[in-house]
């Protein structure tokens, strides 16, 4: 059930109703439930009973410390993506012995800073970067033991723009040339391969390009081993779908016992990266209506949050359901809105024709399962201050990211010397 319900006509996280929220934080604001999370998180670690799996949050999904540090006291992992994901998990408390670092351009210095942390694995996604990570970590007199990233050339089924997994992306080590990176990397100094991992694209809704993809996975691994070579983890990656709209994304047993059909056989311990599941439907993005605006075909509502705040929309058509924190009264006339945030440019548009309860500037309104992939994407365009983000528990809330003022976004910028004094250029 979710923890986002109408309470005495009044949405509310928990047993929180948003309008105080909204009265004490301002708006736009993120709001996550943190037994949601909770709630997600027990959901996908029972449909993995009985197999060896761990679970690496997908921190890039929401990396707010408060979210990373909920999900690590229930005993989740990380999977990060770049020297700060990994400074943010280790400080929301996550165990180095639990987190992979996945990435395909990771650089000399994220490379030195994560063997520095001792963390679990390495997910190499190219033979540059494992000559790299081999010459880095013999210099240091380690070995790390590293994940080889595979593109198992396989279409997610996904939109294109987070499709991963398909022959002409940029991630992975081709899957025809997998097994013999991974020989050379057995004998290069300073890593050690034990692991295959792959991840083919995120918001999946069908088991069967998953399904293909293991295959292929378990596959090499059995001609690895074949050659030689050992290997007891496979690393699977995230992109279980969740429901946004009208989407039947697999259920979470299912996936699992997929898992296990298709690898179960190896005996492989595994690592999972959910990122979304864990999070989307635990967020929300709440806003208010600025100006209800006569537009050609029907009204425009101009609300405070923006497409610098929720991108989704804007980025991939994404669709996020729009709800009023006042919940409408039985018989309120509904009607066609647009529902637009105010920055200079189109692809601000949240929604079109979207069938709401008459609404007038100061009401307030919610977007939707935008607690993966939201406040993290979060910018400053049209100079705009970044988004908090509030969580609850029960009926307390605490403000887990603050709006930053505006000379705090004005701090790392300066005027050059030069044009503080009176030019001299062209001067005789
Ligand atoms: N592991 C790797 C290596 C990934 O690249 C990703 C997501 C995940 C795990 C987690 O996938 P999830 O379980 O969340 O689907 N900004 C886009 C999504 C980008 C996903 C990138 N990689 C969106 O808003 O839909």
């Amino acid at each position: 059930m979710s923890q986002f319900r109408y309470q005495a006509g009044v949405l509310s996280a928990e047993d929180v109703q948003l309008d105080r929220i909204a009265d004490e934080v301002g708006t736009p604001f993120y709001c996550y439930s943190t037994a949601e999370i909770e709630q997600n998180y027990a959901d996908f670690v029972e449909a993995f009973g009985g197999q060896d799996a761990s679970v690496c949050y997908a921190v890039k999904a929401n990396s707010n410390l408060a979210v990373i540090n909920t999900l690590v006291q229930l005993g989740a992992g990380a999977d990060v993506v770049s020297e700060g994901e990994l400074r943010r998990a280790l400080k929301a408390g996550a165990d180095p012995r639990k987190v992979v670092f996945s990435g395909v351009g990771k650089t000399r210095e994220e490379l030195n800073y994560a063997l520095d942390q001792n963390i679990l694995q390495i997910n190499v996604e190219s033979a540059s970067e494992l000559d790299m990570l081999s010459g880095i970590a013999a210099s240091r007199g380690q070995e790390v033991e590293i994940a080889l990233r595979v593109n198992p050339d396989v279409d997610a089924g996904t939109h294109a723009k987070i499709t991963t997994g398909t022959r002409s992306s940029k991630f992975g080590i081709s899957i025809k040339d997998g097994a013999q990176v991974f020989a050379r990397a057995a004998d290069l100094p300073g890593v050690k391969p034990v692991s295959l991992a792959l991840h083919i694209g995120s918001q999946l809704t069908e088991l069967a390009p998953f399904e293909v993809a293991f295959r292929t996975l378990a596959d090499l691994t059995q001609a690895l081993r074949d050659n030689g070579h050992t290997i007891d983890r496979l690393d699977l990656g995230g992109g279980l779908g969740v429901t946004y709209d009208d989407e039947r994304p697999p259920a979470v047993g299912d996936y699992a016992a997929m898992i296990k059909r298709t690898v179960g056989h190896l005996g492989c311990s595994l690592i999972l990266e959910p990122g979304r599941f864990l999070v989307a439907n635990a967020g929300l993005l709440v806003s208010r209506v600025v100006h209800v605006k006569a537009g050609d075909a029907r009204p425009i509502i101009v609300v405070d949050a923006a497409m610098n705040d929720l991108a989704r929309p804007a980025l991939y058509d994404a669709f996020h359901a729009i709800l009023t924190v006042r919940e409408a009264a039985d018989g309120s006339t509904m009607r066609e809105n647009d529902v637009v945030g105010p920055i200079c440019e189109s692809s601000d548009t949240f929604a079109r024709s979207v069938t709401l309860p008459s609404l007038v500037t100061g009401d307030l309104l919610v977007f939707s399962s935008a607690g993966a992939y939201g406040a993290v994407m979060a910018s400053t365009y049209n100079t705009r201050r970044l988004v908090p983000e509030v969580m609850v528990r029960g009926s307390a809330f605490a403000v887990v990211r603050s709006r930053p003022d505006f000379d705090d976004i004005f701090a790392l910028e300066s005027v050059p010397q030069w044009r503080q004094q009176p030019s001299t250029r062209g001067a005789a």
